[in-house]
């Protein structure tokens, strides 16, 4: 198409739309070959990072990437949505060949350090993208004009650069509206940031996460194409713990798996992760005087005596429960009534 009949103003704008065009299929580019080589080949991730424009920076901050999928232990359902999610954005032509996109807004949900905030680590880190978490502290400003434009701006910057925008502990912002504990000030920022979200291109991945589901409103959970519940671990997770705890000690103890398992039970990921890390400091400054089995026995004895203990989850007949009733196992409503395996969409 010629320019030439353009006024200059006209001629500007339609260069800055050339610009855009350019620029979103080159971004699109680039997160499709990331994606395909990260998902295929076992490499190490790669940081990826930004120099975030001086307004941009002030309102988040950038996560350290490193993880991959296979680093966390998670349920196989879990495992499961979080690969065809990713599998999507490698698949963004043929799906455009048929009029659709891929999904990139996902939803965590569950009871604390059991992986929410890791496994959003986890998909910047497979999609080699950064991951910015959004500082609430800054985005709100006393007065709504502001606050709406730094979203917008935020928004604006996330349409224009690949990345995974995250905004943890949710439902710190997305409060439910009907709240009426909540000023209306907070209500009308929950609304602006949905609408600004509406507008984020696919390619731009918004992951939230919260251990509060229950405050969200309708209007926050229909944002959500993915919806995970990221529970503490089922008796099979704790096997799997178990092997990496045995085989991270680089000796042997004498600690059998079901005593791991019911030690472990009731407890959330973190907490397994603090036992493993605690056994191997103390074999690394006493292991002259312990062996293994004398440092796993001192760190459960001081972790049992330890407040803040969850009681084991037990059955009707007195056995571990292996959590078969959470949302893994069993289909849940979701507020806005959509049914799902586990709560993802
Ligand atoms: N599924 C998991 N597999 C491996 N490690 C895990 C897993 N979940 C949690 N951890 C470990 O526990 C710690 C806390 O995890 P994380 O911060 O991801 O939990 P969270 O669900 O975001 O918690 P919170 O709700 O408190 O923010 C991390 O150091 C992480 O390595
Ligand atoms: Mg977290």
């Amino acid at each position: 198409m010629g320019t030439s009949n353009l006024r200059p103003d006209q001629r500007d704008a339609f260069q800055r739309t050339l610009d855009v065009i350019s620029e979103s299929r080159r971004t699109r580019s680039s997160v499709e070959s990331n994606v395909q080589k990260s998902l295929l080949e076992p490499s190490e991730p790669s940081q990826v990072s930004l120099t975030l424009p001086p307004q941009i920076a002030e309102l988040v901050f950038e996560l350290p990437v490193r993880r991959r999928l296979t680093d966390l232990v998670l349920g196989a359902s879990t495992v499961e949505e979080v690969r065809e999610f990713l599998y999507e954005f490698s698949q963004v032509a043929t799906l455009r060949n048929h009029s659709l996109e891929p999904r990139h807004t996902i939803l965590l949900v569950g009871p604390p350090g059991n992986g929410k905030t890791s496994l959003v680590e986890v998909i910047a880190s497979e999609l080699s993208l950064p991951l910015l978490a959004v500082r609430y502290d800054a985005i709100v400003d006393s007065y709504l004009g502001e606050t709406s434009n730094r979203i917008r701006q935020l928004i604006d910057f996330a349409t224009r650069t690949p990345c995974v925008l995250f905004f943890d502990e949710f439902d710190a912002i997305g409060k439910e509206r009907s709240d009426t504990q909540e000023t209306g000030e907070i209500k009308r920022v929950v609304s602006s940031l949905l609408m600004q979200m509406d507008r984020l291109p696919s390619h731009a991945v918004v992951a939230c996460a919260t251990n509060h589901p229950e405050m969200l409103d309708r209007a926050v959970w229909r944002r959500f194409q993915v919806r995970l519940e990221i529970s503490p671990p089922t008796r099979e997770e704790l096997g799997v713990w178990y092997d990496r705890f045995q085989r991270s000690l680089g000796q042997k103890s004498t600690l059998g798996e079901d005593k791991f398992i019911h030690a472990m039970s009731g407890r959330s990921m973190a907490e397994i992760e603090q036992f493993m890390l605690d056994v191997k400091r103390k074999l690394v400054l006493f292991g002259d005087k312990l062996n293994a089995t004398q440092a796993v026995e001192q760190v459960l004895a001081r972790m049992n005596s330890q407040p803040g203990k969850t009681t084991p989850a037990r059955e009707a007949n007195g056995k571990l429960s292996t959590r078969k009733t959470s949302a893994r196992a069993s289909k849940k409503q979701a507020p806005d009534g959509q049914t799902s395996g586990g709560i993802s969409s």
